[in-house]
């Protein structure tokens, strides 16, 4: 990064998800490292438009690793949608001297990045935090291994209660269009199969299920159902089921806000950890506009562009792998 660009802006953006606060521990650490100032920006680009800015030292992020949620707040924010919202949020960057910012959030917050940056010419690096794992580019997103955790266990618990009473359980996971949640979950916690978004337009999962035998060897079974439009949500599909087969004891459990709670994983510390300091080399070496992202096991750059523009495709061998494991 230029000489003259020494102060930066940090901020989280959209829905929480656990590692954002390991994310802002590595990124303040790493600039006051390397000299720069740094200001923490409260409630996403809420707090821009708002002025809610304050200096950030080492000491503002000790002890947060641990922590889920986000020290700094978030927030979805409408008015940074509009042309005089973003002026608004622009002039109060530029009264506290901040020359580049990290946003930390999912798509929506990539999307508003890259207006921001392109509108008023300067630079941002995005990383992706959300537990949904659905931004192009990167294999993982922070958060999303500490959700899938959560729903493991959440998952075993509901497997004690469907065994005992010989029940069919759709247990509904958040995802917001994406399926990564809903799947890797099932693989994880041995359900019987996982209803998503991105086959669900190709095919009617839960006829094929039925079709193929559904239960015929299992007294107690657990569908996970990744929340979406295109899936139906688990209260339809249980619906569907208890028309077509009264006999059937079926339950549902949303499982909700829970998944995006807790004290992040081992792994996504040490992801955040990483994504934060490579933000920082990124604004060493005049990149601007990029997500932070990590493609086997390393770092790179992505494009907003191709971040924002692209659909990240799930591994389609999973659906194999759950479908065999489940006879
Ligand atoms: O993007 C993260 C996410 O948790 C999605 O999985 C979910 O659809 C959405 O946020 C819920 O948003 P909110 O907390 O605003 O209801």
């Amino acid at each position: 990064m230029s000489e003259k660009k020494r102060c930066i802006g940090i901020l989280t953006s959209g829905g929480d998800a656990p590692g954002m606060n390991a994310a802002i521990r590595a990124v303040t650490r790493t600039a006051i490292y390397n000299g720069f100032s740094v200001k923490g920006i409260y409630r996403g680009y809420k707090g821009l438009i708002d002025n809610d800015i304050v200096d950030f030292k080492t000491q503002n992020v000790s002890n947060i690793i641990q922590m889920g949620g986000t020290i700094l707040k978030t927030a979805r924010c409408k008015e940074f949608t509009t042309p005089e919202g973003r002026k608004i949020a622009y002039e109060n960057m530029k009264k506290h001297g901040i020359d580049a910012i990290v946003a930390i959030g999912g798509d929506g917050t990539l999307t508003g990045a890259r207006v921001f940056a392109t509108e008023f010419n300067f630079p941002i690096i995005g990383i992706p935090g959300t537990i949904d794992n659905d931004l192009y580019g990167t294999d993982r997103t922070i958060g999303y291994d500490t959700a899938l955790n959560t729903i493991m266990e959440c998952v075993d618990k509901i497997r004690d209660t469907a065994t005992s009473h010989e029940r069919l359980f759709f247990i509904e996971v958040m995802g917001r269009d994406a399926g990564f949640l809903a799947l890797n979950g099932a693989i994880a916690a041995g359900a019987e199969a996982a209803i998503i978004p991105e086959i669900s337009t190709e095919v009617d999962q839960l006829e094929e299920l039925i079709n193929n035998g559904f239960r015929k060897s299992k007294n107690s079974s657990i569908v996970l159902v990744a929340e979406s439009p295109h899936t139906g949500g688990a209260i339809h599909l249980a619906e569907r089921v208890k028309a077509e087969f009264p006999k059937y004891d079926v339950r549902v459990s949303i499982l909700g806000h829970l998944q995006r709670g807790g004290s992040p994983t081992a792994e996504d510390r040490i992801l955040a950890s990483r994504m934060g300091e490579a933000a920082i080399s990124a604004l060493l070496d005049d990149q601007r506009n990029v997500m932070i992202g990590v493609r086997n096991n390393e770092i790179v750059y992505v494009p907003f562009s191709k971040a924002i523009k692209y659909d990240k495709p799930i591994n389609r061998d999973l659906l194999n792998t759950l479908k065999t494991l489940s006879i």
